[in-house]
């Protein structure tokens, strides 16, 4: 192996060696002001965009919403509609990391502060969702849980997606899952 990785160098210097020699000497050019750029090219925000090795992928807030956010709106929404508390909490739990998540790996969508949106359309009902589980308290539960859903539909509309419109998860989309207490 070390004799072909040493014949594909000398292979390659030749090649590098060969193509200098057919350039053209360069025409007299003066001397540069600046020095060549050398320095890496600064951090890249996280965009959406075609990228060029599946390692590179990173999720657009529509994508973090289909992915996180949407299935666990829908999870809460289920845990509740069987009074498992415990579930539910759960399902709260993993909503509100979800929300952090979309805003750390998309803190900008077009000009807006992601994080500062969610916190606006949603903060005050993810709060009170917290407190309605603690107590498993049904009616405030229910109150919160309209509200929250309203949140994601204002910021929908705010952001011109208002066809998106979500809604209290009427069936389960998870057959594989128990929502009812053990
Ligand atoms: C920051 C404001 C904001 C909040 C709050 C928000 N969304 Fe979104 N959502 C967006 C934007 C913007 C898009 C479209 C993104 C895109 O396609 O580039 C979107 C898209 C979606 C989509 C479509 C994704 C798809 O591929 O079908 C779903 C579903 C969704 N949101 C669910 C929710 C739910 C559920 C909530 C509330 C728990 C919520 N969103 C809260 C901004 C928000």
């Amino acid at each position: 192996m070390r004799t072909l990785w040493g014949i594909a160098a000398a292979l390659a210097a030749a090649a590098v060696i060969g193509a200098a020699a057919q350039t053209p000497p360069a025409a007299a050019t003066p001397p540069a002001a600046t020095p060549p750029a050398a320095a890496p090219p600064a951090a890249q925000p996280p965009q959406r965009g075609p990228v060029s090795s599946a390692l590179n992928y990173v999720p657009g807030v529509g994508d973090l919403m289909h992915l996180l956010v949407q299935p666990r709106h829908e999870k809460l929404g289920l845990a509740f509609e069987e009074k498992n508390w415990p579930l539910a909490a759960y399902a709260f739990k993993e909503l509100q990391q979800a929300l952090g998540t979309v805003g750390k790996v998309q803190p900008k969508w077009r000009n807006l502060t992601v994080p500062e949106m969610i916190e606006s359309m949603t903060g005050e009902a993810m709060r009170d969702l917290d407190e309605a589980i603690q107590a498993k308290n049904a009616k405030q539960f229910a109150q919160a849980y309209e509200d929250l859903t309203g949140g994601c539909n204002s910021c929908h509309t705010a952001l011109n997606h208002g066809f998106i419109v979500i809604k209290t998860p009427e069936a389960s989309a998870f057959p594989n899952q128990e929502f009812k207490a053990p």
